[in-house]
């Protein structure tokens, strides 16, 4: 067990956990010995996983939850109460990425990324702050390089994901007298399932070549394991980026694919 963990086994909801990045999170808390809730709208599949969690001798339950709905938020906290007794960790990490320009987003497609991406993020912190408050605990929110450094065509993506760096950071000022922190995770391009099912769309068998920010979900789970430790006790408000510098770049375009650096700036970052 790592210092991650309590005496007491400290308990953790992570939401979108079936697969991906989320899935890297409850497997990299469950290890460092967390009791886990792994939740996802996809519940069949998150069940499979925690079942496969549990054969490697992981405390770990499944439930369906969709972020977007204050009712199945309300049923997934008190499955944690009833069967844990307690919540260290919430991480927000149900996400999804769709294209689109502000001028090509229709309405219905603003409103899906919004409610899962940002409303569902604090559906999910107004169900659990009683149980967070009770056990000092943590937020952990999964944001995106794309929470402070846009991309074109990306637009209720990345508006969504600054969006929830802004609650984040009003999370950390709100709740710092109840000992509850609030951090973001803000990793580059992960290398899921999902993410390669993408890519062999546009006919590529890998990523391209030269791309530096790439992260695995394994990455995202030791960054969501030492921000959920007492070494990380005075650790509030941050965006943790898990990008190999992408954020830090001047020019993020020619850091992201430096082979296009002699092409304009939307070419180089079109098949992102
Ligand atoms: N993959 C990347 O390159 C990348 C980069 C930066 C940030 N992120 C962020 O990481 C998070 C996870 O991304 P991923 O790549 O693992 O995605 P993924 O598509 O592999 O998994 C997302 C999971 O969220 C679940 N989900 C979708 N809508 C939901 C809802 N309404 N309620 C509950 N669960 C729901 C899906 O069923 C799925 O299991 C997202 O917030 C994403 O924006 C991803």
């Amino acid at each position: 067990m790592s210092e991650g963990a309590q005496t007491e086994q400290a308990a953790a909801l992570v939401t979108g956990a079936a697969q991906g990045i989320g899935l890297g999170i409850a497997t990299a808390l469950a290890q460092a010995g967390f009791r886990v809730l792994l939740s996802d709208v996809a519940g069949a599949l998150a069940e499979t996983e925690a079942a496969t969690l549990r054969a490697a001798g992981h405390n770990v339950l499944a439930a369906t939850l969709d972020v977007t709905d204050p009712d199945s938020w309300s049923h997934a906290v008190a499955i944690v109460q009833e069967r844990f007794g307690r919540l260290d960790v919430l991480v927000n990490n149900a996400g999804i990425s769709p294209r689109g320009t502000a001028e090509s987003t229709d309405l219905a497609l603003w409103d899906l990324t919004l409610a899962i991406n940002l409303k569902g993020a604090w559906l999910g912190v107004r169900a659990a702050l009683p149980l967070l408050k009770a056990a000092r605990g943590v937020i952990l929110n999964i944001g995106s390089t794309r929470a402070s450094r846009q991309m074109p065509g990306l637009f209720s993506y990345g508006v969504s994901k600054a969006g929830l760096l802004g609650m984040t950071q009003q999370l950390a000022v709100e709740y710092l007298h109840d000992g509850v922190r609030s951090n973001m995770i803000a990793p580059g391009w992960v290398d899921t399932a999902n993410e390669r099912k993408l890519q062999a769309r546009h006919g590529r068998p890998d990523f391209p070549a030269g791309v530096s920010n790439l992260t695995t979900p394994e990455q995202v789970g030791a960054a969501a394991v030492y921000l959920a430790s007492p070494a990380a006790r005075v650790i509030n408000g941050v965006v943790l980026y898990l990008d190999s510098g992408l954020h830090a770049a001047d020019d993020a375009g020619m850091v992201f694919f430096p082979d296009r650096a002699g092409l304009p700036f939307p070419q180089r970052i079109e098949e992102a």
